[in-house]
């Protein structure tokens, strides 16, 4: 397959983790998932983890995925291009949108561990925890997905992609956030 298409695949087929950090945002204000609680006198996961975003989050970054999921078989779109065969494809789906968050929420312990406050910059933690959480937890549960889309032969060549490109969607997204007024910070 043509390398630029490898390229791009690597990100179309990361939108299902893309898209619950932007939801979360939409949907957060509410209680927080540690429900107040610190550690050590410091918040586990502080203000900015709340339930309403994660549910929110992992309910948009599934559907749009199943949404996806249904073109791509209807069109017939063979793999590596497609989250898979059959119900594998909606689990697959699944762990990206779930493990994005759960790897956001991973980076947002570290960041109270290290004393930074809630939205505090945290270079390389704020831009690749979700990458992280997304490709471990979906790396775990779909392993052949994961080998054959992003790590063997030419397929690395969409986990580099990934590792370019996301950090600057990640912030031209949440720059477009801060403008509209949803994010109170531009990273
Ligand atoms: N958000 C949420 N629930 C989540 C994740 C995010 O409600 N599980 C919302 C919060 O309103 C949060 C915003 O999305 O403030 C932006 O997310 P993020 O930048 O990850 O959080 P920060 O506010 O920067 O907090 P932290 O320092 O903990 O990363
Ligand atoms: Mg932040």
């Amino acid at each position: 397959m043509d390398l630029i298409l490898v390229a791009l695949s690597g990100i179309f087929l990361f939108l299902p983790a893309l898209v619950p950090n932007s939801a979360a945002v939409l949907f957060g204000g509410g209680t927080p998932v540690d429900f107040g609680r610190t550690w050590r006198g410091k918040r586990i996961l502080g203000d900015g983890k709340t339930w309403t975003g994660l549910i929110g989050g992992v309910a948009a970054g599934t559907s749009l995925g199943i949404i996806l999921v249904l073109i791509t078989m209807g069109l017939d779109v063979q793999a590596p291009l497609n989250w898979g065969e059959g119900l594998e494809a909606l689990g697959v789906v699944f762990a990206l949108s779930l493990g994005s968050l759960l790897g956001d929420m991973v980076g947002a312990f570290i960041k109270r561990r290290l004393g930074m406050e809630r939205g505090h910059k945290a270079p390389i933690l704020d831009q690749y925890d979700f990458v992280a959480g997304a490709l471990g937890l979906t790396a775990l549960l779909f392993p052949a997905w994961v080998a054959s889309r992003y790590v063997s032969g030419e397929s690395i060549i969409a986990l580099i992609a990934l590792l370019v490109f996301v950090p600057v969607l990640h912030r031209v997204v949440n720059i477009i956030g801060f403008k509209m007024g949803k994010k109170k910070e531009p990273w």
